[in-house]
């Protein structure tokens, strides 16, 4: 059934544990992701880029996605991930999306709370539900390292949340995008966290939270996919984050990759196969597979 991020995540924070978000770009990953989520007995969020409508189309990922929601036994969110587009904004939640990000962490203080204020007045209107950003999580992208993450600050995020009026938080304690987080140990500021959370009883969201399975990781590697020095946030890391009042988490690097490392093993093994359901289909169950361990991990288990 759909179901709006407030729902899910108000819940989530009640109950002390996450829910995933997963990010789709096509129907493979969308059939996986929800298949997980219903072994799992678990709620889940699928996300979607602006990257992702620009490349499938807003239409035909909204219709798609709500067609899985109303067949699936749990509840699905339809999430926007990283707006940073007005346009783009205000087309989801127009559209239907149930859950929006207004990611104005890049402007100065003052603009990202106008800006996200303005598209929670949008929001309001159609009872979607809206994260914002505070505070900076590094990405590959960016060329930030993970010692260049700007924490969030814990007074500034309560001035930020009363002012806005926001459902949801993404916090900033250490993690980055992309498959290369850390440059030493890979460990996030806990206590930043903890500070965070004492001050603001509310749904708190971690992104960049890959774990880089080492299962994951070599498979892509055996089947040559370059790598180098993965490092993904260590499973020991999210349970301590969700213990401490994470309540969303983001994942789209595990999931490309292990897509991407069964793909290439099929062509591999199998070069005069060009039937793409024969090569999908496993990518699909790989990717449903690393779905449920994370699912697992965020304790998200029969909380459907
Ligand atoms: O945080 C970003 C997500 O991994 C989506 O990435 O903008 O390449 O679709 P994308
Ligand atoms: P990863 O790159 O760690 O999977 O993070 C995804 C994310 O935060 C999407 O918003
Ligand atoms: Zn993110």
């Amino acid at each position: 059934m759909l179901a709006t991020g407030r729902q899910v995540l108000q819940k989530a924070n009640k109950g002390n544990y996450a829910v995933g978000a997963f990010n789709i770009n096509n129907m493979e990953f969308l059939q996986a992701i929800v298949s997980a989520a219903e072994k799992m007995k678990s709620p889940v969020m699928i996300a979607t880029s602006e990257g992702a409508i620009k490349y499938a189309g807003l239409c035909l990922l909204k219709n798609m996605v709500y067609c899985a929601a109303e067949n699936a036994k749990v509840p699905v969110v339809l999430h926007l991930d990283h707006g940073r587009d007005m346009d783009v904004i205000k087309k989801c939640i127009d559209i239907g999306y149930t859950s929006v990000m207004i990611d104005a962490s890049h402007l100065e203080y003052d603009a990202n709370i106008k800006t996200t204020k303005q598209v929670v007045q949008w929001a309001c209107r159609k009872g979607v539900s809206v994260e914002a950003e505070l505070g900076t999580i590094g990405g590959v992208e960016e060329k930030i390292s993970a010692r260049k993450i700007i924490y969030t600050d814990p007074e500034k995020a309560v001035d930020f949340v009363e002012r806005t009026g926001i459902d949801s938080l993404a916090v900033a304690i250490g993690t980055s995008h992309g498959a290369y987080k850390f440059a030493g140990a890979a460990r996030l500021n806990l206590n930043v966290l903890k500070e965070i959370k004492k001050k603001l009883d509310m749904p708190l969201v971690l992104h960049g939270a890959s774990g880089l399975p080492a299962k994951v990781v070599q498979r892509a590697k055996r089947n040559g996919v370059r790598l180098g020095k993965a490092e993904g946030v260590p499973d020991s890391q999210i349970s301590q984050a969700v213990r401490l009042g994470i309540n969303k988490i983001n994942t789209d690097t595990d999931l490309r990759i292990a897509f991407t490392s069964v793909i290439r093993e099929s062509f591999r093994k199998n070069p005069a196969e060009f039937d793409p359901r024969h090569y999908l289909g496993p990518a699909k169950e790989f990717v449903q597979e690393v779905v449920e361990h994370r699912i697992g991990v965020f304790g998200g288990r029969g909380k459907a």
